[in-house]
């Protein structure tokens, strides 16, 4: 399962890039907001610190206004993955733009209906948002649970990206379903190294070493 961070912040999209565990980066609107920058120049540098497929979403809600703003954040690196809304306009631009050859990441997806939808459209990924789903009292992986079975079903190219994730569980529920990626924030990502019988080893470890008076050099 690939791992994609859901920020804006390139403060924090350097840090886990070092880990080499990172695939890609999603942003949206709120998240630019969050970080007080131009939209354009973050994307760029996010584009240069991961190879990956960096999604930048389109604000406008007609296929022609989307097309337009596509139009530039494409020509800002190859790993862009234009970000559209699942509606009729946004699975048109969808259409348009994948066959084209660019990467397109069709979010705000709730339903496994839409998400059939956007496969046919030739979506580059798709993007269920579980925890937003989880907030008015559905279950977010039953979601993914469904979408898997679809795409699988018909042998759909489109890849599930877990979105709105908001603890480890949900990332290990999507591992188990078998969605193909997850984006999370930082800190989720961060508490999946996280384990207090580790902590505790290491300690552990660490004391017992100190009494036998070696060095490793
Ligand atoms: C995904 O691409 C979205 O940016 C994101 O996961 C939304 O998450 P939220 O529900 O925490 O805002």
């Amino acid at each position: 399962m690939k791992f994609f961070v859901d920020t804006a912040d390139t403060r924090e999209i350097a840090e886990l890039a070092e880990t080499g565990l990172l695939d890609g980066v999603t942003t949206n609107p709120s998240l630019i907001h969050k970080s007080g920058r131009a939209f354009l120049d973050v994307v760029k540098e996010i584009c240069a610190i991961v190879p990956g497929p960096v999604s930048a979403e389109v604000i406008a809600l007609d296929h022609e206004g989307m097309m337009k703003e596509a139009e530039v954040l494409r020509k800002i690196a190859d790993n862009v993955a234009i970000k559209v809304p699942l509606t009729l306009d946004g699975l048109r631009t969808c259409k348009t733009l994948t066959g084209d050859g660019t990467m397109v990441n069709v979010t705000l997806c709730f339903s496994a209906n839409q998400a059939l939808l956007a496969a046919k459209s030739g979506a580059t990924f798709i993007s269920p948002f579980v925890g937003r789903h989880d907030d008015v009292g559905f279950d977010g992986m039953k979601l993914i649970a469904d979408i898997r079975q679809i795409y699988d079903n018909y042998a759909f190219d489109t890849e599930i990206l877990v979105a709105s994730v908001r603890h480890p569980v949900h990332v290990l529920e999507a591992a188990k379903i078998g969605a193909d990626v997850v984006t999370a924030p930082h800190a989720v990502i961060k508490n999946l190294f996280n384990h207090p019988l580790t902590d505790k080893g290491i300690q552990g470890f660490l004391a017992d070493w100190q009494k036998t008076g070696q060095m490793i050099s």
